[in-house]
Formats: C-alpha cells, sequence, structure tokens
C-alpha cells in the first residue's frame, strides 16, 4: 500500500484514522452531484494534475458560475490548492506540474498555448493564505496593477481606481489618511483586505482564494467573510477553506475532494446537512480532516 495516512489527512485528535481505513473507504466511482451551473464562468473537465508521475488532481470537472461563491473543502493534501491553482496557471510556475483537460473561461481556453497569462491572472485573481502586500505604499499597492495593465489613463482616474478598490474591498475608511503608508505595516486583516483590493483594482471576472482568513483573528475573518459575500454580486469567487462554517457562511455550493477526486459537490446545505458520499459524510461529521 503506498499511500499513508500522513499524505491524505490528518489525523484526527484520537489518531482514529489509519491508512487501511481510508484504502477501505475508497469506493469513488465518479462525483455525485451537479458539477454544472447555470450561468458558468469557468467550465473546468476532466481535469488532470501530475507533479512529476504524481497524480494530485483526477479527472475533476467542475463549473464555477457568476455571483457565486464555491467553497472547496477536504483534508490536507487532498488537491484543493492545486485545483484552485490550476485555474489561473499559477501551477505553471511549478516544475514538473503538469496539466490536462479543458480550463476554460467565458469560453476561451486558459491553456491555450497563444494565450497570455499576464491578462489571465488578472482576470483570475488570487488571494493567498498569507496575506502578502508588495513592500510599497498602500496606493501603490492596489495602483500597481492598473499601472502595468494600463487600465487608466491619468493620474485622476488611478487616483479613482485605487479609491473605489479599496472602498469595494472595505478597507478605504481606515487607510485614506495615510495611503502614502507601507501596506506591510498594517494588521494582518488589513493586508488580506489590501490584497483583495489589489486582486479588485485589475477587474478580475473571478476571484481565487486559498484559505484567505486562516492567518487572521475572528473579527478579521468575519470582515473578510462579509465582504466575500458583497464581492459575490460582482464576481465569481472560489474559496478554499479548512472550516466548514465558513464554507457554510459563505458560499452557495461546496465541493468536496478525496485524495485528488472530487467526490461530491453541491448546494452548501445540502452538502453539510445530506451528504450523499459516506467520504463526504465522514469528513462534515469530523472523522477525519
Ligand atoms: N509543488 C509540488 N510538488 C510536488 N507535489 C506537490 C506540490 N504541491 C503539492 N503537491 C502534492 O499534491 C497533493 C495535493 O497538494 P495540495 O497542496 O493541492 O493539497 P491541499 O488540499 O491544498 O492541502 P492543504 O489543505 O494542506 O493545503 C499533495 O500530495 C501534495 O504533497
Ligand atoms: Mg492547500
Amino acid at each position: 500500500m503506498s499511500t499513508t495516512a500522513a499524505e491524505v489527512g490528518r489525523a484526527t485528535p484520537t489518531g482514529a484514522i489509519t491508512a487501511a481505513d481510508l484504502e477501505k473507504d475508497r469506493s469513488f466511482k465518479g462525483t455525485i452531484g451537479d458539477i454544472t451551473s447555470p450561468n458558468a464562468r469557468m467550465v473546468c473537465r476532466d481535469v488532470n494534475v501530475y507533479y512529476g508521475d504524481k497524480q494530485a488532481i483526477k479527472r475533476v470537472s467542475l463549473d464555477i458560475g457568476k455571483n457565486e461563491v464555491v467553497s472547496m473543502i477536504g483534508p490536507s493534501g487532498c488537491g484543493k490548492s492545486t485545483f484552485l491553482r490550476c485555474l489561473n496557471r499559477m501551477n505553471d510556475t511549478i516544475p514538473g506540474c503538469r496539466v490536462t483537460g479543458l480550463i476554460a473561461l467565458d469560453g476561451v481556453d486558459v491553456y491555450d498555448k497563444k494565450l497570455d497569462v499576464v491578462p489571465l491572472r488578472a482576470q483570475v485573481g488570487m488571494v493567498f493564505q498569507k496575506p502578502n502586500p508588495f513592500p510599497k505604499s498602500i496606493y501603490e499597492n492596489v495602483a500597481y496593477g492598473p499601472r502595468i495593465h494600463g487600465l487608466t489613463n491619468n493620474k485622476t482616474e488611478l487616483d479613482e481606481l485605487v479609491e473605489t478598490s479599496l472602498r469595494k474591498a472595505g478597507l478605504w475608511e481606515e487607510v485614506k489618511d495615510r495611503l502614502d503608508q507601507p501596506g506591510t505595516g498594517l494588521s494582518g486583516g488589513q493586508q488580506q483586505r489590501l490584497c483583495i483590493a489589489r486582486t479588485i483594482a485589475v477587474s478580475p471576472e473571478v476571484i481565487l482564494m486559498d484559505e484567505p482568513c486562516s492567518a487572521l483573528d475572528p473579527i478579521a475573518t468575519a470582515k473578510i467573510e462579509e465582504l466575500i459575500d458583497e464581492l459575490r454580486e460582482n464576481y465569481s469567487i472560489a474559496i478554499v477553506t479548512h472550516s466548514m462554517q465558513q464554507a457554510a457562511r459563505v458560499s452557495q455550493r461546496t465541493a468536496y475532494f478525496h485524495l485528488g477526486d472530487l467526490v461530491e459537490v453541491g448546494e452548501t446545505d445540502q452538502i453539510f446537512t445530506n451528504p450523499q458520499h459516506k467520504l463526504t459524510e465522514d469528513y462534515i461529521t469530523g472523522r477525519f480532516g
């Protein structure tokens, strides 16, 4: 048996999970639930991701729709970050990583060899686990993207875009008097909202978030969660989270991953109250994860 429990998931505090349990549970026969979205913005079909010989994502198909938040949950190492990174080709930067299958944004194949990844990463923006503002002023953190993408014609327009982005990220009132100060001098929660403002400033269609609150306290987390709900009006959002409460609070659909498989996807309420697959049920009832 090649898979160890340590590779596929964190043991419960009781240490109840073993590799043998997981092998026994491995009755996966294909994703349960409706992988489609009526207003699909991103369409993923039969996506496989390999790191060298190791397959980290197995034939995953999923849509991400307009005005929806899709949360991705599952045990550590199941491939959530890997899948999220495929959506804007962040995996391109990882040596030995190979992606097959179809990923399209508004009908355009994002893996088309002729496609320029710079605008793609503006259209499909990403917010990371650890806030990572540039070592620049608050203003410059937000202005940088619009400048390199040539989104504004003059300083007045750029000022307006910086303000609008900071407002949408719920940060303007807290920083408007110190825009010239370093972004790294803000609190963790403010830095994460600054990173969200930076993502919004380049007019994305989709925002990917990989555990965006895991480094934040509960108050900062609540603010980001409120923000995610507001952002849904204008963007499609895919969020990876280890917090099932967070998935339940912010998302309309939830996707459960296990060992590289998308086991089940459905309305968030249904996934948490009436999961159809035993693996999903085991995870949400805390048997492992
Ligand atoms: N750069 C890499 N090179 C080789 N293998 C990798 C790389 N990144 C991830 N993997 C492997 O791919 C699998 C999926 O990893 P991934 O980081 O996507 O999981 P995850 O679900 O995001 O986990 P976590 O909840 O811990 O963040 C794991 O087995 C991991 O070891
Ligand atoms: Mg991850």
